[in-house]
């Protein structure tokens, strides 16, 4: 295990990535409405990323182990579709819930965010979904300080999400980031306290939750990236990059648009 420890001036770059990703996501906002296509949303996303921010997208041609090379420069997931929706030519309609994950490379350095957006008017309990995993995602985050575990945070985000009814889907986790888009630590959104690895000032990485209305089973599509839930209940996911600092945690991937944080009580 070889978890990368970012210096002051690591730390700088990936505050100005995680910004810009953050800031793509208030561009495409207004957009994000009944009748627009994922791939129209794709497109003005990655004109934004690579005319106006002068920003690599991550996702475009990312290969992992396995996986094809991903076609597109941002995830669009809709309802069902958990995570590593890939944009087509399908149009949002009234009441569905789409999470809009954008990864930015600037300077060598990887910022990685998402968010839910609401398509016109959803149905309260998708709502209910969407709030509950935000709420998860941040009860998360407030664990992030040196000393704290990976435990910590899987079992704050497990705990709220269970409390209300939801699943916390197991095959998909956070991920240490810096140089490359995927590196250690694995973070687990689910675990038991005072366990896993130990955080310490300089580490980088996301909490990314994805919570199913139902089960917590999955399924991957023919494409070999699009994940959605196994009995069709709708999921939702949340994303910050974040940073431990000595007294606690800096979010990285915040801009002017990025929706208030829960402040949690005690
Ligand atoms: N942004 C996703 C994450 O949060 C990864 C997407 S990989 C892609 O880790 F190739 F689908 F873009
Ligand atoms: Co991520
Ligand atoms: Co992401």
């Amino acid at each position: 295990m070889s978890v990368i420890i970012k210096s002051a001036n690591d730390i700088e770059k990936m505050r100005i990535a995680g910004r810009l990703a953050s800031e793509v996501l208030d561009f495409i906002a207004p957009h994000v409405r009944p009748g627009a296509t994922t791939e129209q949303l794709d497109a003005l996303c990655h004109d934004f990323m690579v005319e106006e921010q002068g920003c690599i997208p991550a996702p475009l041609d990312y290969a992992p182990p396995g996986y094809p090379p991903y076609p597109k420069s941002v995830c669009t997931s809709v309802n069902h579709v958990v995570c590593h929706g890939v944009p087509g030519s399908k149009r949002l309609k009234n009441g569905d819930i789409v999470n809009i994950d954008i990864t930015v490379i600037k300077d060598g350095f990887h910022g990685d965010t998402s968010r839910m957006f609401y398509v016109g008017e959803p149905p309260i309990q998708a709502r209910r979904l969407v709030e509950a995993t935000y709420e998860c995602m941040w009860r998360g985050i407030a664990c992030v300080r040196p000393g704290a575990c990976l435990g910590d945070i899987g079992y704050a985000i497990q705990s709220h999400a269970e409390r209300n009814g939801f699943s916390v889907v197991r095959e998909f986790c956070g991920h240490g980031i810096g140089r490359k888009f995927h590196e250690e630590p694995q973070v687990l959104h689910y675990g038991r306290p005072h366990t896993g690895l130990k955080l310490q000032a300089g580490m980088t990485f996301t909490v990314e939750p994805m919570i199913n209305a139902g089960k917590a089973g999955i399924r991957q599509l023919a494409d070999g990236w699009t994940i959605v839930t196994k009995d069709h209940s709708l999921s939702a996911q949340w994303e910050h990059t974040v940073l431990v600092t000595n007294s606690g945690h800096e979010v990285l991937t915040v801009s002017a648009g990025t929706p208030e944080p829960i402040v949690l009580a005690g």
